[in-house]
């Protein structure tokens, strides 16, 4: 059954974990689907992880919905959550126009990055019927490197304010990416719209891994992220071992040809 934002609420409200992955191919949502995830996110990280562009601001439009068409093709369970690019959400009219995008392509929610000071985008997205997650603390689009937030209490009293601001506003969902344990579990008792943590520790309604970082992917592995499988280097010998079979005449074999 298809889950919806409701479900998802569901689950903080009888307090079991959310679990979301974020995933920007078909194959890839296919098997987190089958694997009865709760929520996929088709991340801005798609440019980082799979575009090869240096930024997360270099990710378009045209990327996202590229993406969020390839996932949504796969999905038949999870709640899909795609994010608004760099800059496709600076004023309620391109923010509708652009979660009008996303939706067509399948996506349930978008997800902005900001603050308090895009309450009124979230309202007006919220009011026209989008379920928008709003995306808290480190922001990849708007600070140049990660850094942990909320560390003094005047940053943390402003992440708080902000999350309420946004729940008021409509948000049905809140990224937490990178604030200290003691605020993120602070934050998640305060507001009632689901929290997803990302380096914000464990007592986040659910949590989110970048995909490239929990199959071990990645080049670097970061402190909040853990591999639960290394495809990086299973990946290299599996081409390794192509390239010498076919070198060496092995492959295709007569199991792989007609006579
Ligand atoms: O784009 C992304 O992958 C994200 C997660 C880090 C939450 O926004």
């Amino acid at each position: 059954m298809k889950k919806t934002i409701n479900h998802i609420a569901q689950k903080k409200r009888i307090g079991c974990p959310i679990t979301m992955v974020t995933a920007y191919d078909f194959t890839t949502a296919q098997v987190l689907d089958e694997a009865g995830i709760d929520s996929i996110l088709v991340g801005d990280s798609v440019g980082t992880n799979h575009l090869g562009y240096k930024s997360e601001r270099e990710v378009t439009m045209d990327d996202m919905a590229h993406h969020t068409s390839a996932v949504c093709r796969a999905v038949r369970e999870a709640f899909v959550v795609a994010d608004m690019p760099y800059g496709s959400a600076d004023d309620a009219e391109n923010a509708l126009v652009n979660a009008k995008r996303l939706t067509d392509c399948g996506a349930d929610c978008v997800k902005i990055e900001l603050w308090d000071d895009k309450a009124g985008i979230v309202r007006v997205l919220a009011e026209n019927g989008f379920t928008v997650c709003a995306h808290m603390g480190y922001n990849p689009q708007r600070h140049n490197k990660p850094q942990l937030f909320g560390r003094d209490a005047a940053q943390a009293a402003e992440l708080l304010n902000g999350a309420l601001a946004l729940c008021d506003a409509g948000a049905k969902l809140v990224v937490l990416e990178m604030t200290p344990n003691s605020l993120s579990r602070k934050i998640s008792a305060a507001i009632p719209v689901p929290t997803i943590g990302i380096g914000s520790g464990n007592d986040c309604d659910g949590q989110v891994l970048v995909v490239n970082d929990l199959l071990g992917m990645s080049r670097r592995l970061f402190k909040h992220a853990h591999r639960f499988a290394n495809l990086r280097e299973k990946m290299f010998e599996a081409f390794k071992d192509y390239i010498d079979a076919v070198k060496s005449r092995e492959f295709p074999g007569d199991d792989h040809s007609w006579k």
